[in-house]
Order: C-alpha cells, then structure tokens, then sequence
C-alpha cells in the first residue's frame, strides 16, 4: 500500500516510523515531512493546508491511504476534499473537525450526548460575556475562543480581573475569526490523562492513556506549551477510571458519533480530567497529540497501517489493539525562549540522532531542518522529542534522559521532571 502521510511535526515522524514497521507497506510519502523522516518517506514539499496540490498529488501517485496529522487541513475539509475522489483518508471531515475547532460546537454536542463536562455558556457578545463573568460565584474562571487559535486560545483566570482581560483580549480582533465567539467555563480540578482513540464513527477503540506536560517550567509553572514530554501508561487512570470512562464518555460518545452522522474516520483525542465527581471532559482534538504520539507508537504492537486503513474504510468493527507490557516516556527538546520569541539555525549535534540499534529509544524530529550545507539545524519551539520505552518507567526515564544529554544544540531546554506525578504515585 502506498500511503501518504501530511504533516511536518514529531508526531508525524513517530506515526512515520510505526507506519514504516507495517509489511503491506509499499511506499511512504511525507508532506512536507521533516528531516527525521528522510530514510523511511519520500519528502513531498506541499503544505499542509494547501488541499488542491495534496488531493492532486494523491491522486497521481495512486496513493491508497491518507493520514492526516494536524488539524488545519481537517479543519479546511481535506478529508471531504480526498473523499470526492474515492480516497481514503484517516482523518475527519471538516464536520467532524469541528470537535476540535469549534469549542462551542463541541460543548453543545456533549450536552446534547449527556457526556459530562465544564458547566459552561457561549457568547458572541462581550458585554453578555462580561455581565455573565461578574455574576459567577467563584473563581478562577475559564475563557476559551471559540476556533482554534494555535493552542493560545485558552486561559484559566485566577481572578475576575485576569478573566476580563482574558475576554477583551480574545474577543479583539487578535484571534481573527477564532475570537468571535467565546465559552466561559467553570473551572475543573483533578489529573488531566489524555485519552487517544481510534474510530471510524462507527466503533470507538481507545489506546493507552498518556499524561501531558503542557507547562513549560518544572513543576508545572510558567505559560502553556503544546507539550514538553509525556508518559505513558498512567496509573491515576485505574481500571476503575477506565470503566467509568467507557459507561460515561465512550459509550455515549460512540452513540453520538453514529446519531449525528458525523463521519468521524480518525484519531478522536479526548482531553480528560479525573474530578472529584468523576471523569469530565476538558477538549477534543480531531486528531493525534504531540507528544502523546511519541509515546503511544513505541507501545502500539499491532500494525498502525491495519488499524488506520481500517478506521478511513469503516471497518474498525472487530479490530482490537495490542500494546507492549512496558512503559514510555518523551521528553522534548525546545529552543530556550519557546513558546515566547526563540532563535532557530543552530546545528544539532548527536552521535545518532537517526538510529537507535537496540529499539529502545528514538529522537522524533519535530522543529528541525537542513540548512544550505545539508547540516540538520533547528527550525522551531520544540525541537526534538527523545522518547524511550523500558520495563519500568525508572528504566524509560533513564534512557531517554541519557540519550537527551547526547543531543547538542545552542539553548536547547527541556523539562527533567517529566512523569513526575507518576514517579510520586509509585
Ligand atoms: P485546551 O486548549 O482546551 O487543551 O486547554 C488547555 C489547558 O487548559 C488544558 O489542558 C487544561 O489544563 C486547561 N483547561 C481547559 N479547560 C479547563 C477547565 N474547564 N478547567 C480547568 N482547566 C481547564
Ligand atoms: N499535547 C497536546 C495536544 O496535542 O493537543
């Protein structure tokens, strides 16, 4: 099969080397891709988000799978657009899409599902935004835009005044489009698992469960990232979570995938948190996460191009999946500054940054890029993701921290705590 996979990040390349494993694959293409993915895929210089030369391209080369990676093209409606021309594609509809890139679609969806969630109201208005924020008897307060605002779109307000500043500032003009409506939600506590699942709209068939480090700083302080490493799997996520998760969430989740014929043919990626009165969700994602990705590859065992083609066929029904008995972990690499202003073009120096002989680690190229010379540099926030598997998280963690301490480039940060509420839980 030969099979296209759109995308430039790290989450790209770990789907790229589990795609890579599979034996009905024939031929891999990457669009763009990066410099991490150069041995397994042939590097097609399209943009993600430019629909006609990828359908176009797809059809020339009889490519006979799709993946889609980010959720800008999805939202765009390329797999509406590949569709058309009879291709399958892993990866929702822009309708499906909306799950992702509308907040206030999502939120109503799951009232109407029953699928327990942030209390929480819409406006389009910011002085019924505003009278509504003064009325809330407690804070912090949570105020999101409407559309997707490049994972800035979400700020958790201490206090009223932070929470004002919040709604002006979204509802400004900064956010374009995306800010024009806004949901004002009440605040949720507990441990956030990022639970990824497979479906074809049809059946839902959830993978491990992955803890995110979405702040930047140690100990969980300073702004919001998209992501500074993850593990999996995650022992707050007991078997009796995962119960209550399947009765709650998926179930009424699957029925409302059929009922509202959303054609949802993909990765649906439910933010969780386990509150004190139960697993609520935070956010979808129309797509994989990343880093989440990075872990959940090196743990999947059955053969990703099987389950893929299967959810872009409809076919998910009776499919299982199969993991590894061990854990994972992926610490990030950014460039110092990230996500505020950072500097890019500095060599990236490693013994082997490409391979990894014993199977056991592997550096996930997300910002990076070969300069005039052909010398891979760095091209972005986050750099590289090093993850690792072992038999204990002690024995990933190990692993993927020395193989971090390998890889030079000029302000490379990273967080050296990542799996740290799963360190203290053991
Ligand atoms: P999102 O962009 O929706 O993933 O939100 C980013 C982060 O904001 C989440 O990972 C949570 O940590 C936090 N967050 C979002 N909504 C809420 C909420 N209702 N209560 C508490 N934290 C939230
Ligand atoms: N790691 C969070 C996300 O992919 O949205």
């Amino acid at each position: 099969m030969k099979v296209l996979l759109i995308g430039s990040g790290g989450r790209e390349h770990a789907l790229a080397w589990k795609l890579a494993e599979s034996p009905r694959l024939t031929k891999l293409y990457a669009a763009p891709g990066n410099p991490g993915m150069e041995k397994t895929a042939r590097l097609a210089p399209l943009e993600a988000t430019d629909l006609g030369e990828i359908v176009a391209f797809a059809a020339r080369e009889s490519v006979d799978l799709v993946v889609v990676g980010p959720e800008a093209p999805l939202a765009l409606g390329l797999a509406d657009r590949l569709k058309e021309e009879g291709i399958p594609c892993f990866g929702p509809g822009a309708k499906g899409a909306l799950l992702e890139s509308s907040k206030k679609f999502a939120k109503d969806f799951m009232t109407r599902h029953g699928i327990p969630t942030a209390a929480y109201r819409a406006f389009a208005s910011n002085g019924d935004a505003k009278r509504y924020i003064g009325s809330l008897p407690k804070e912090p307060i949570v105020i999101k835009a409407d559309g997707l605002a490049q994972g800035k779109g979400v700020v958790v307000a201490e206090n009223l005044e932070d929470a004002l500043a919040a709604l002006d500032a979204m509802m400004s003009g900064r956010f374009g489009e995306a800010g024009r409506e806004v949901v004002v939600e009440e605040c949720m506590t507990g441990e956030e698992v990022s639970l990824l699942t497979f479906t074809d709209g049809k059946t839902i068939l959830p993978m491990l469960p992955v803890q995110d480090h979405k702040r930047v700083g140690e100990g969980d302080t300073g702004p919001n990232t998209g992501g500074m490493g993850t593990y999996a799997p995650v022992s707050a996520f007991s078997p009796e979570v995962a119960e209550e998760v399947d009765a709650r969430i998926l179930r009424p989740l699957q029925n409302a995938l059929r009922q509202e014929d959303l054609d949802y043919r993909g990765c649906l990626y439910i933010g969780l948190m386990l509150t004190p009165e139960g697993p609520k969700v935070v956010e979808f994602n129309a797509r994989f996460g990343d880093p989440e990705t990075q872990v959940l590859m090196p743990l999947l065992k059955t053969d990703l191009l099987d389950v893929a083609y299967a959810c872009a066929k409809g076919d998910l029904a009776g499919q299982t999946l199969e993991w590894r008995p061990e854990k994972a972990v992926c610490v990030v690499m950014a460039s110092s500054g990230y996500p505020g202003e950072y500097l890019t073009g500095y060599s990236i120096r490693e013994k082997s940054v490409s391979e990894d002989l014993t199977q056991n680690s592997w550096v996930f190229h997300a910002g990076t890029a070969r300069n005039a010379q052909g010398e891979l540099v760095t091209a972005g926030g986050r750099v590289l993701g090093v993850a690792a598997r072992g038999k204990t998280l002690e024995e990933a963690l190990a692993r993927s921290y020395g193989r971090v301490e390998s890889v030079e480039f000029e302000g490379r940060v990273f967080r050296r705590d990542i799996a740290h509420r799963e360190m203290k839980r053991q």
